[in-house]
Parts: structure tokens; C-alpha cells; sequence
């Protein structure tokens, strides 16, 4: 097809295939067949790749499907993905290096040393230089079709670059790992505990648990990585050495680790794995070792495979970070949700550098699997940025006088029943007038991120709640200071002080307020995309599950969520009180909501604090919108690190070009 003609053809694509997500999303009513709907896609795929234009960013091909799956469909991989032998020590590294210079008969064996990143190994098919298909490793030969999810990560080349040096081959398997990066991971588990949902334990888990998403919109929201380390089946192009693979695939725009070497002999290898060893606390990613491969690619399939794993190449692990400490107790906490987590406390030891004295046993199940009684001698870990975990018990050194623990039958804090709930693996105590969960949501309520009520903290809130002068949130606003006076270590300057807080805090932006009200998985992010798009609570309120879900970014589990909060009598009741008290939040019209409207922005180089996906999600939500190319009319140039030659065009155009930093003060980050 001509030029011209594509480009007539694409808008017209962009807008049939549009038409039937709407019939096929919105509607639930399609009118094509699958295989019809994916024969227009690939079309415009392919024709986008020849003729890319301004519009892309908005293109259907660039976005992931509106609705969840019900599960994955199961992958075979066309060549099996592998695991690795593991070694721990220099002598084993010595001893693999003999074994395969007696195996392949070869005197000298030079070798390619590469970090082990902890996260988890997908295989991605490229056809003719276009992303076809991703999955998980499975087990090793079927795996899951998580491809709509591996479309979310930014750094994943959804075309390879054409380079003159090595051809596009017409089908390729690329092997790598996904991950996510230490401090985006803490910043994500923050977010998950102040939405009342259980944190991830370590990064590992984290980009497992995002790339295994049923709804591809909660996964493009994850900060994940990937870096690619080798291939399987190749059709159209051959190599020497796996060191060249590693070049093609940069060549080709994979994201490929630039700590990969190449080492002359097994001697380089082993100062290699010191080296890694003494930066990996600086590095920003977690990694657990470092792999070796043969690097000559025919001694490679002379050495073959012994069961499941290759012998040309070795996993050497670090120590990870460990202790062994006694369980003193096993402590119940009730979070604001209700959820009950069992905590152990332990004798303080000192794990990697840190001295620790709790350990989070997550729940019930995990505490039964394990076997951890009260009493028991056990080894803890730290994985990561996280509270430590007990790993396993030292089954010798138990006496017979430990003690099991029971989760109780009711609320350590209120004594009402405790449930489980179908599916979950959490017990909750139930009772929404539960103190903890009570003082736990006003204390909430007031906090800096929410209604900010200067002088209402933790203490404050429970002393409150104890006199029996709040019951909820909305109670606040009827105090009068008679009452507060009465209380231990309140004289009149800081009662008058608090009540001027709360009397100020009556007229809060619209997304601190929905914030504020603590509903699960309403972080203060979907706060303000709520708060923009409704523009009233009355709005919100009157929302229901489907609407919602035509946000960008609200999930059906979010959904559901809201609706349910704004359905419970007790909280219409406090909605109803507020409203009695003169609570009456405020839409920002001109900083906060569209203050990127009519703007355009082109993004060039790697940012590093979010993704492609995310910055686009953040622009649009402000009312600007993403463009693949410079023009006159762009409003800014992001340049992030690494920027592409999109940045000499913005400086010849005369178009503003602004730092990641620059970039998130505009947008009020
Ligand atoms: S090579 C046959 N290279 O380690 C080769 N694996 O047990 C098999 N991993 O989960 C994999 N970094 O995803 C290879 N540079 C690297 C790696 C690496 C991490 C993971 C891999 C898999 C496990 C292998």
C-alpha cells in the first residue's frame, strides 16, 4: 500500500476498531468474530509500523483491552524455557568450568557473566520484527498468555528496530525478566497499605502478582521493567556467540542490562560475581546472583542439557540475607479494613545490617504451611525494602513446649466474630463499628494527605473516640469545646486550636475528601481521577459499577467498591451528617483538574520515576494530551534520560523542552 492510501486507511481502521471495542467492551454485543477483529488490528499494526504518525499514542493498537479476562489462556512454548544449576560457592564455579572444558574438550572456555535479576522469565514472540505474543514461564513448557499485560510495560519494544547490521528475523523467541524496581515497589506497597490492601513482600512478588493480573488496566499502572538475556527458536538469522544474540537484541531496541560482560576465563568470571556482590546494595533492582554462559554457541550444543537445565550455563547465588531468632509471641493486628494480620514478635537480631524484632506472618494459611508455633526457634529474611519474613522453622530445636497459634474467633480489639470470607485468605473482623477499625479511619480522616486537621492525630483521635464524643468521622464537626475541655491534658488554647482546624477543614478539595473517606483500594491517585471526572460528590454517590469502570484506570474491583461503600446505610448516614454540619468539598477548577488542558506533550528518552503508560494516564487525566512527534503546535518536549532525536527537533522548532523534574511539578506530583 502506498502512502497515501495508508493514510486514509488507518484513521478509517482506528475508527472500525474503536467502533467494535465499544460493541464488544461497553455494549457486551459484538457483531464481529474474533479472528476478524484480530485480522483489522494486525492490519493497522502493520501499517503503523511503515507509516507511524502524530496520532499514534491514541491509537487502539497502543491500548490495552478495557476488560478483564477470566483467566489466562495456556501458552506451549514453541522451545522449552529452562532453569538453572545453582552454585554457592567459588569452588563449585571452578568445578562447573572443569566439568565443561573436560565435556566439550576444550583447554581455554570464555564465557559470557551476567546478573541474575529477581523477578520473573517471560518469553516473547516476534513476528517479522512485531510483538505477537508473551508469557509466562510456566512450567517451562506451558506457561500463560499474559500479552495484553506485557503491552502495558513502556520499556518493551512493541516493534523491533530495523538495523542494517542484524536482519529482523522473521520469527524469534526473546527470553528475559520481567521486574520492578525497589523504590517504585516501596512506593506501590505504601499505596496498597493506605488503601487497606495487603502489601507485596518483596519486589519479586510484586511484578509476579502485576503481570498475573486479570485486568490489564491494574498491571499498565505497576512500575514494571524488563531486561532480556537470550532467545529460544530463531527463524531467519544465525548466530556465533551469545554475546552477539545480546548485541542484536540491543541492536533490535531490547532493553538488555548493561552489567552484562564478556569474560575471558572462569578466573574473570569469579571476580566478576565479588563485583556484582559488592554493588548490589546500590543497584536500584534486586537481584540474587549472577548467571555464567558459555559463550561459543557449538560448545553450548555439544554440552546439551541434564534434565531441565543446560550445563553451559550456572546460576551462582548470593547469601541472602538471613537470622535465626526465637518466637516470643504471635500478636493479632486489625488494620482499618478490618483485616487481621498475625505478627510475630521475636528477640531482636540482627539481619544484613538491621536490627529487627517483628516479623509479618501474613495470614493463617501461611502460619499453618509453615508450621510456626510460639516458642519455636526460626530463620527470618529480609527481602527487599520490607518488614522481615520467617522463612522456616528449626524443627530440631523445637522442645515440645511451643505453643500453636489460633487465629481467634473474635476481634482482639471489639470481641465481635470474626469471618473469613469466601475466597480470601485474610480473616476480618466485620463489625463497622469496630474501635480499631474506628480509630484507625479517623486518624485516617484527618491525616496530612487527607483532611489534614492540624492537631487530630493518632493520640487525639482514639482519646476522642474513648469519651465516647465520635463515633465516625462526621462527628468532628458537632464537638463543642465544653466537652473537649473535660478531657485529660486539653486546656483552652489547644481545644480552641483544634476546633478552628476542624472548623477550616469544612471546605476540602473534592479528592482529599474522597480520600479521606477510606474507601478500599480509593488511594489518593483514583481520589483525584474521581474528584476530576465526577466534580461533585453527589455525582460520585450516584455512580454506578459500569460507569465507573469507564474510567481509565478504575478496575472492576474499584468499582465495586465504591458502590458498595455508597450503598451501607451506616456510611449514607455519615455522608448525611456531613452535609448537616456545612462540609462541603470544592472542585479546583483552575490548578488541580484540567490544568494541562489544550496542552500537548511528546516524550523522549527513559524517565525515572514512571512509565510511558503512566505519564500518558497523568497527562490525560489533566485534561493534555500524548503525541508520538514534535511539531510546531507540541506545548512541551519531556526530555528523560537518553532523549532520541525528537530532542533536536523541539530545539530547531523552538518548542519548550522541560526535565522529568520540570515535567512533575507541572503536574503537581
Ligand atoms: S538464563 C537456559 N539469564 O533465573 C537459560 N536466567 O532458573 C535459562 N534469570 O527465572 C535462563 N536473570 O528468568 C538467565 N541473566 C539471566 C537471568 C536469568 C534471571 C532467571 C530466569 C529464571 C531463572 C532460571
Amino acid at each position: 500500500m502506498d502512502k497515501d492510501s495508508a493514510e486514509k486507511r488507518i484513521p478509517e481502521l482506528r475508527k472500525i476498531i474503536e467502533y467494535h471495542n465499544r460493541r464488544y467492551y461497553q455494549q457486551d454485543a459484538p457483531e464481529i468474530s474474533d479472528v476478524e477483529y484480530d485480522r483489522l488490528m494486525r492490519e493497522l499494526q502493520e501499517l503503523e509500523t511503515l507509516y507511524r504518525d502524530d496520532e499514534l499514542a491514541t491509537s487502539p493498537t497502543q491500548r490495552v483491552g478495557a476488560v478483564p479476562l477470566s483467566r489466562f489462556a495456556s501458552f506451549n512454548h514453541p522451545q522449552a524455557m529452562l532453569s538453572l544449576a545453582n552454585a554457592f560457592s567459588s569452588e563449585e564455579i571452578l568445578d562447573f568450568d572443569q566439568r565443561i572444558r573436560r565435556l566439550s574438550k576444550m583447554d581455554k572456555m570464555d564465557y559470557v557473566a551476567e546478573p541474575k535479576l529477581d523477578g520473573l522469565a517471560v518469553n516473547l514472540i516476534y513476528e517479522n520484527g512485531l510483538f505477537i505474543r508473551g508469557a509466562t514461564r510456566g512450567d517451562g513448557t506451558t506457561g500463560e498468555d499474559v500479552t495484553q499485560n506485557l503491552k502495558t510495560i513502556s520499556s518493551l519494544p512493541l516493534t523491533m528496530k530495523r538495523m542494517v547490521q542484524y536482519p529482523v528475523p522473521e520469527f524469534i523467541e526473546v527470553r528475559g525478566e520481567v521486574y520492578m524496581e525497589r523504590q517504585p515497589f516501596s512506593k506501590l506497597n505504601h499505596r496498597r497499605e493506605e488503601e487497606g490492601e495487603e502489601p507485596f513482600a518483596n519486589p519479586r512478588n510484586a511484578a509476579a502478582g502485576s503481570l498475573r493480573q486479570l485486568d490489564p488496566k491494574i498491571t499498565a499502572r505497576r512500575p514494571l521493567n524488563i531486561f532480556l538475556y537470550g532467545i529460544g527458536s530463531v527463524r531467519g538469522i544465525s548466530f556465533n556467540r551469545h554475546w552477539e544474540i545480546l548485541q542484536a537484541l540491543a541492536t533490535w531496541g531490547f532493553p538488555v542490562s548493561p552489567l552484562i560482560v564478556q569474560a575471558s576465563d572462569i578466573a574473570a568470571c569469579i571476580s566478576y560475581f565479588e563485583y556484582i556482590g559488592s554493588i548490589r546494595p546500590d543497584l536500584p533492582y534486586e537481584i540474587d546472583g549472577v548467571v555464567l554462559k558459555v559463550n561459543d554457541l557449538v560448545a553450548q550444543e555439544i554440552l546439551g542439557n541434564v534434565s531441565r537445565s543446560p550445563r553451559w550455563a550456572l546460576a551462582c547465588k548470593f547469601p541472602a540475607a538471613q537470622a535465626n531468632t526465637v518466637i516470643k509471641d504471635i500478636i493479632v493486628q486489625v488494620g482499618r479494613t478490618g483485616t487481621l494480620t498475625p505478627v510475630a514478635v521475636m528477640e531482636p537480631v540482627n539481619v544484613g545490617g538491621v536490627m529487627v524484632s517483628r516479623a509479618t506472618l501474613h495470614n493463617e494459611d501461611e502460619i499453618l504451611k509453615k508450621d510456626v508455633r510460639i516458642g519455636d526457634t526460626v530463620v527470618i529474611q529480609r527481602a527487599g525494602d520490607v518488614i522481615p519474613e520467617v522463612v522456616q522453622v528449626i524443627l530440631i530445636k523445637r522442645t515440645g513446649r511451643e505453643k500453636e497459634f489460633r487465629m481467634p474467633h473474635r476481634c482482639p480489639e471489639c470481641g465481635s466474630e470474626i469471618v473469613r470470607l469466601d475466597g480470601e485468605v485474610a480473616h476480618r473482623c466485620v463489625n463497622l463499628s469496630c474501635p480499631a477499625q474506628i480509630k484507625e479511619h479517623i486518624r485516617h480522616f484527618s491525616s496530612r494527605g487527607a483532611m489534614d486537621i492540624e492537631g487530630l492525630g493518632e493520640k487525639v483521635s482514639a482519646q476522642l473516640f474513648d469519651a465516647k464524643l465520635i463515633n465516625d468521622p462526621a462527628d468532628l464537626y458537632f464537638l463543642a469545646k465544653n466537652q473537649l475541655l473535660k478531657l485529660d491534658r486539653q486546656a483552652e488554647k489547644s481545644v480552641q486550636k483544634l476546633l478552628d482546624a476542624i472548623e477550616r477543614s469544612k471546605t476540602p478539595p473534592l479528592d482529599k475528601f474522597i480520600f479521606a473517606l477510606g474507601i478500599r483500594h480509593v488511594g489518593e491517585r483514583t481520589a483525584k481521577l474521581l474528584a476530576g471526572h465526577f466534580g461533585s460528590m453527589e455525582n460520585l454517590m450516584q455512580a454506578d459499577v459500569t460507569e465507573l469502570t469507564l474510567l481509565n484506570e478504575i478496575g472492576p474491583e474499584i468499582a465495586q467498591s465504591i458502590v458498595e461503600f455508597f450503598a451501607e446505610d451506616k456510611n449514607r448516614k455519615v455522608m448525611e451528617k456531613f452535609r448537616r454540619a456545612g462540609v462541603s468539598p470544592q472542585i479546583k477548577v483552575s490548578s488541580s483538574n484540567a490544568v494541562l488542558h489544550g496542552k500537548s506533550f511528546v516524550f523522549t528518552g527513559t524517565m525515572e520515576s514512571m512509565g510511558r503508560n503512566e505519564a500518558k494516564t497523568l497527562v490525560e487525566n489533566l485534561g493534555g494530551s500524548i503525541h508520538s512527534s514534535v511539531t510546531s503546535k507540541t506545548s512541551y518536549v519531556v526530555a528523560g534520560s537518553e532523549p532520541g532525536s525528537k530532542l533536536d527537533k523541539a530545539r530547531a522548532q523552538g518548542v519548550s523542552v522541560i526535565s522529568e523534574e520540570e515535567f512533575l511539578k507541572l503536574v503537581d506530583r
